[in-house]
């Protein structure tokens, strides 16, 4: 089976290298030429631990190539991978544009039985204007040939991207022709895990779904924090507590600034979108959304009490990408504390280990340092918006010499405040005390 991947972004390079790893001929191809041109290069066009080594070696055996000459490719392909981007339109739906161009090349260059796997996060009935879509190129055409269409979600997290699409807890095929099950079955059968093979609606609907009770279950805690700190009660030792009850589980129960990255936000609009076009209210989606908005204004909002103005104050902002381990920015909560920051006229440096380069290009006027101490020099306040290891590490003894005023605000209640305020610093969490 040779197999091909459309789309060398953060779903496709990780999927293609882990096919790869599974011992199959795999090509990408992507329209960005200068992404195609750093992969054949052995450099990955993203900040992902663990990949490049893997690109370097599949490259050097001929495991994986990359192209961008798409009609040779989709010859060549028996299997092919889609996973372009659905970024959200205005009104928040979907932007198939490229999914739905990538299905129409398909269906003008190929000239024999295709499966068309559909990984990008689509909503629910999309396998079917695909599946006409295809068709209709076909007719344009005159001839038949036949294909199928299936719909096999992604779940990895950034920054553990090679780690979940090694180890998923779970392959979900959406999938409604005997020839195309079993030749999934055929591609997935060295993955040690549970498949479930469900409809192509259903597997569209996993993915939504998946998404939106993990963004449910942080803006439950986040909502829970602004209580907890109202109340003088400890949300982590809360979190801890509820945790424990095999029912509720102890992941994605941390308290922080919010959600970003390039899934929830998009998905959950999605997903209300969707359910606006058939009229169904979706009052539990709406509130997970606008507690995960308002709650980096919630935070800075505090961060302006303590500090009584902000105006021309010198604030540190370590930590910029929307969760450690990745150089993705997509709505990230530090992009709205910025804008805050600088709607207040404070003064801002910053540090992040891998995504000042892109937050520059929005915030030119920002200084951003190549290592977190100098951020702090003559800090008035020190802001903890990502979880970065480097952050984590700083010698907090060292740099309390360094600010201005010793005082921290947590954004990820990663640090320990106790030993935070024996240091001497005033701390701040998420939900604390
Ligand atoms: P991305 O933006 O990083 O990459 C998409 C790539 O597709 C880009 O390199 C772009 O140049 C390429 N592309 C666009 N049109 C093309 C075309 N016609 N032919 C060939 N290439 C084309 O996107 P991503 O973050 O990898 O996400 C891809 C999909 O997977 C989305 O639907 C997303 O919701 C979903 N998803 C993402 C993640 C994640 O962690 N990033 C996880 C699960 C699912
Ligand atoms: C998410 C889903 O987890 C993954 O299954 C899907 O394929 C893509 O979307 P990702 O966005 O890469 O993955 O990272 P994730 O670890 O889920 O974190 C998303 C955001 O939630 C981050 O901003 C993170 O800081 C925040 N988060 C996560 C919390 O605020 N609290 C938590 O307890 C967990």
């Amino acid at each position: 089976m040779k197999i091909g991947v459309i789309g060398a972004g953060y779903v496709g390079t990780t999927t293609s290298i882990v096919l790869a790893k599974y011992g199959y001929l795999v090509t990408v191809v992507d329209t960005n030429q200068e992404k195609i041109h750093k992969l054949n290069q052995s450099r990955l066009p993203f900040y992902e631990e663990g990949l490049e080594e893997l690109l370097h070696e599949y490259l050097l055996e001929g495991r994986l190539s990359f192209t961008s000459n798409i009609e040779d490719f989709i010859k060549q392909c028996d299997i092919l991978f889609v996973t372009v981007g659905t970024p959200p339109l205005e009104d928040g739906k979907a932007d198939l544009t490229y999914v739905e161009e990538v299905v129409s090349q398909i269906a003008r260059f190929m000239d024999d039985y295709k499966v068309i796997v559909i990984k990008s996060t689509v909503p629910v009935g999309t396998g079917d204007k695909l599946n006409d879509i295809m068709m209709k190129e076909l007719s344009k055409r005159n001839i038949s040939i036949s294909f199928d269409i299936v719909s096999n979600p992604e779940f990895l997290r950034e920054g553990k991207a090679l780690h979940d699409a090694l180890y998923p807890d779970r392959v979900v095929i959406g999938c409604e022709s005997e020839k195309a099950r079993n030749i999934m079955k055929e591609l997935y059968k060295d993955v040690d895990t549970s498949i479930l093979y469900t409809t192509i609606k259903e597997a569209e609907m996993i993915k939504y779904a998946s998404n939106a009770f993990l963004a449910t279950k942080i803006s439950f805690i986040n909502e829970l924090a602004r209580l907890c700190e109202g109340k003088g009660v400890n949300i982590k030792q809360v979190a801890i507590g509820m945790g424990m009850d095999k029912r509720i589980g102890s992941d994605f129960l941390q308290a922080g600034i919010g959600y970003g990255g390039s899934c929830f936000p998009k998905d959950i609009k999605a997903l209300l979108a969707l359910a606006s076009q058939v009229d169904i209210p979706m009052p539990i989606l709406e509130a997970v959304s606008y507690v995960n908005q308002t709650q980096s204004d919630w935070f800075m909002e505090k961060v302006k009490q303590v500090l009584g103005s902000l105006t021309e104050k010198r604030i540190a902002v370590l930590g910029l990408t929307f969760k450690p381990q990745t150089d993705d920015i997509r709505e990230a909560p530090s992009l709205r504390v910025i804008d805050y920051l600088l709607n207040n006229k404070a003064t801002i440096a910053a540090y992040d280990p891998q995504g000042s380069e892109h937050v520059k290009k929005i915030y030119p006027t920002v200084k951003y340092t190549l290592t977190p101490l100098e951020a702090l020099e003559g800090a008035d306040a020190v802001l903890i918006l990502t979880e970065w290891k480097e952050i984590l590490e700083i010698d907090w003894k060292h740099a309390k010499s360094l600010l201005s005023n010793p005082l921290l605000f947590d954004g990820r209640n990663t640090l320990s405040p106790s030993k935070m305020v024996e240091l001497g610093y005033r701390y701040f969490g998420v939900g604390n005390f």
